[in-house]
């Protein structure tokens, strides 16, 4: 602790002392270290705190970067921590995209130029309830492939080649080449994952000097355990904690002390708030505790990251999953103090208080909330459900295999693909078709048997259904993928059917399989007004004995108002009556909605994707039955809305 206090004292006198440090160090130069005597960071040889916030830029649209950037630095902020998903900027083996919303080198430029400081987490794991926690899908096509370990060849050359991709753009960003990014960090809480694996932290941090340079300054971070450190850290990796407002901060730093007795104390990530997922309670922390550590901790000197600082959104298909499976939702609001929307919350102005006792903030403007609009209600009409639209969603046409073939094995990464086969024989509604004793279906599945909708299969909750038809009709199963699991053992989350099928314990075999690009379907739809060919009177679909329907796509538009200033103006979206589905507008796949299941009832729709010179296209996918397809209404309506609801109960 007198190191501690130590530490302080020159953090507060550090102003004071810059003059005498032009005579001891070079300031001139660019370092960023650790001071193992006064226990601090040195940056140009002076002791150093940082007080963060993270902020991911692959949740937030480009256009709306430099607004967040600068809220965090009029908190008070000097420094921002990011992760970099693998899976975002590699989409196939080989394709890198680098360019608009995947611009991350001039996301770290933005930082630099609003002088906030950047602390890099390319993992390449990363865990960030993103999508298999940001390693690439097509990583399974080796399907015994050991992830996150040195024990497998094809995994450590794939993860080589990125990081011969990735870390040379980082390298002249790094503090010491002129550039905001003080620390990167190596892996993701790896001591949490059951491998344990010295080689495989050793291989990272090897590539990880080779690309940046020896002076580059890496870490590690885990749960402040013991038991996770053990595993995770590593002899010239700093090591770090993270621990959010129920931990013990003594005994979290502790914890840190049993693996660097001397050095900074760093909490990587306190949590502002906590994760959602489907069907469960919205988290919340309160502000109240939340000041309080962070209070506790700055007044100890410890550099304190606060995940999130802005949580963002999981927008189209990019969401991950916990286990027992549970996939989280489309906002990563995350209770973070700036909101989804980029709104300042009461939470942010604790924050800035709280650090506003311990070092200046800026003064002038805090960029405001930005203005959000209800644009009202908006008719969708039928357009046509997924089996009668596979020529679209399908244009290279369907696979053909005796057995199930998973989404990899047929080259689908997100989103769904139809199974189809024929019945083997009569089903009078009492004979079960099970997915297997092996939980085959990852992770919902929509039957259906010549047309008529059957009910939903969906992983470790309903693995049988009774079906009704006879010998030779069509079975229909429209697989989801809802998102790969990001944390745990089971990271290698194989999506579609995984095992087989059975009915009446026989194996259904001779399936035509449809992988669906519905990215395809939603352009193609782009110009559907124009050459009306939709069924808008299709309500033979529907399946009155539990109100299910054919998976199905509706279409709709709206104009935005004239004579309005300012506008479009951001604005959210729901789906009153709707179950499960996914929206686009203008194109842009803004993610899932499920207000059946909630928590989250809106959806964030970015002002950017919207415009006044043209009318704004709405394409929903409904999966399971939309309000108006039990024949009582011609149109089924969404509504724009000018406040979010994250919170169903
Ligand atoms: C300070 O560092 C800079 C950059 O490395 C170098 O060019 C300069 O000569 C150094 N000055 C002194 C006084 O050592
Ligand atoms: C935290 O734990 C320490 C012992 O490790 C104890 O002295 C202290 O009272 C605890 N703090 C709180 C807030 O419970
Ligand atoms: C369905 O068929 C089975 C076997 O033929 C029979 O036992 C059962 O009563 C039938 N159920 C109905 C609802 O017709
Ligand atoms: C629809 O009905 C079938 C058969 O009665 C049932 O198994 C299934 O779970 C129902 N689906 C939904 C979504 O309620
Ligand atoms: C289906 O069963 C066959 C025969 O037992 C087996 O060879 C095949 O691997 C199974 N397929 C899947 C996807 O489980
Ligand atoms: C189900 O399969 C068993 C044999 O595995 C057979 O005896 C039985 O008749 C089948 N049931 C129906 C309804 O076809
Ligand atoms: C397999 O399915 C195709 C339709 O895709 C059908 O024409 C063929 O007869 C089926 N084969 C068997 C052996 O059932
Ligand atoms: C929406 O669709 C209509 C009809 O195809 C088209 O004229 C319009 O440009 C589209 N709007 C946008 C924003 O693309």
């Amino acid at each position: 602790m007198l190191q501690v206090r130590l530490c302080t004292l020159l953090l507060l006198l550090a102003p004071l002392l810059l003059g005498a440090a032009h005579r001891v160090y070079n300031v001139s130069r660019r370092t960023f270290e650790i001071d193992y005597n006064q226990d601090c960071f040195l940056k140009d040889g002076m002791p150093f705190q940082y007080i963060s916030g993270s902020i991911h830029y692959f949740r937030i649209p480009r256009f709306y970067w430099k607004d967040r950037l600068l809220k965090m630095k009029m908190a008070g902020l000097n420094a921002i921590q990011m992760y970099v998903p693998w899976n975002f900027h590699e989409p196939q083996p080989g394709q890198y995209e680098f360019s608009g919303d995947r611009d991350v080198e001039y996301f770290i430029r933005l930082a630099h130029e609003l002088e906030l400081l950047v602390i890099l987490r390319p993992g390449p794991y990363i865990c960030a309830e993103w999508d298999m926690g940001g390693l690439p899908a097509w990583l399974l096509e080796k399907e015994s492939i050991l992830l996150r370990s040195s024990d497998y060849a094809d995994y450590l050359m794939a993860v080589d080649k990125w990081l011969a991709v990735l870390l040379p753009k980082m390298k002249p960003l790094l503090y010491q080449n002129g550039g905001p990014i003080i620390t990167v960090q190596v892996e993701n809480e790896y001591g949490s994952y059951v491998t344990c694996d010295f080689d495989y932290l050793r291989f990272l941090a090897h590539r990880f000097r080779y690309h940046l340079g020896k002076d580059v300054l890496l870490f590690t971070t885990d749960g402040a355990e013991e038991m996770h450190l053990s595993c995770g850290a590593l002899q010239g990796l700093y090591a770090t904690v993270d621990f959010g407002t129920a931990h013990n901060i003594t005994d979290a730093f502790l914890v840190q002390r049993m693996f660097e007795p001397k050095g900074p104390l760093v909490n990587s990530e306190f949590y502002t708030g906590w994760l959602d997922h489907w069907g469960e309670l919205h988290s919340t922390v309160k502000t109240e505790l939340v000041a309080a550590s962070l209070y506790d901790m700055l007044a100890r000197g410890a550099n304190v990251n606060m995940y999130m600082f802005i949580g963002g959104t999981n927008f189209a298909y990019w969401n991950g999953a916990n286990t027992p499976y549970a996939a989280q939702p489309t906002s990563y609001d995350y209770d973070a103090p700036l909101s989804e929307a980029g709104d300042l919350t009461e939470k942010y102005f604790a924050i800035r208080n709280v650090i506003q006792e311990f070092k200046g903030v800026p003064k002038g403007l805090i960029p405001p909330s930005t203005p959000k609009f209800a644009y009202g209600k908006v008719a969708l009409r039928k357009f046509k459900t997924v089996a009668e639209a596979l020529d679209i969603l399908c244009p290279k046409g369907p696979v053909k295999s005796h057995y199930p073939l998973t989404f990899i094995q047929v080259k689908q990464y997100f989103g769904y693909v139809l199974y189809r086969t024929t019945l083997p024989q009569d089903c009078n509604g009492s004979m079960p078709i099970f997915s297997s004793p092996l939980n085959g279906v990852h992770d919902r599945a929509y039957v259906a048997v010549d047309g008529v909708p059957q009910g939903v299969l969906e992983r470790n909750l309903v693995t049988t259904l009774d079906i009704q038809g006879k010998a030779g009709a069509t079975l229909d199963i429209m697989v989801e993928n809802m998102g790969r699991v990001n944390f745990g053992e089971q990271i290698n989350d194989f999506k579609g059917l995984v095992s087989n099928m059975t009915l009446n314990h026989s194996i259904l075999t001779n399936w035509t399989i449809f992988p669906l690009d519905t990215e395809a379907m939603v352009r193609y739809l782009g110009g559907w007004e124009a050459h009306d060919e939709g069924h808008p009177d299709g309500y033979l679909t529907f399946n009155p004995s539990n109100f299910t329907m054919l998976p199905t796509f509706f279409v709709g538009s709206f104009s935005i108002p004239s004579g309005i200033p300012d506008l479009p103006q951001d604005t959210f979206i729901q789906f009153p009556g709707w179950t499960k589905g996914q929206v686009w507008i203008n194109g842009f796949n803004l993610g899932r909605y499920w207000p059946k299941w909630g928590p989250q009832v809106t959806l964030f729709v970015p002002r950017h994707i919207l415009t006044t010179s043209a009318p704004n296209n709405i394409t929903v996918l409904e999966l399971e039955f939309a309000p108006c397809m039990d024949g009582t209404s011609e149109l089924c309506t969404v509504e724009f809305v000018d406040r979010p609801v994250l919170d169903i109960s």
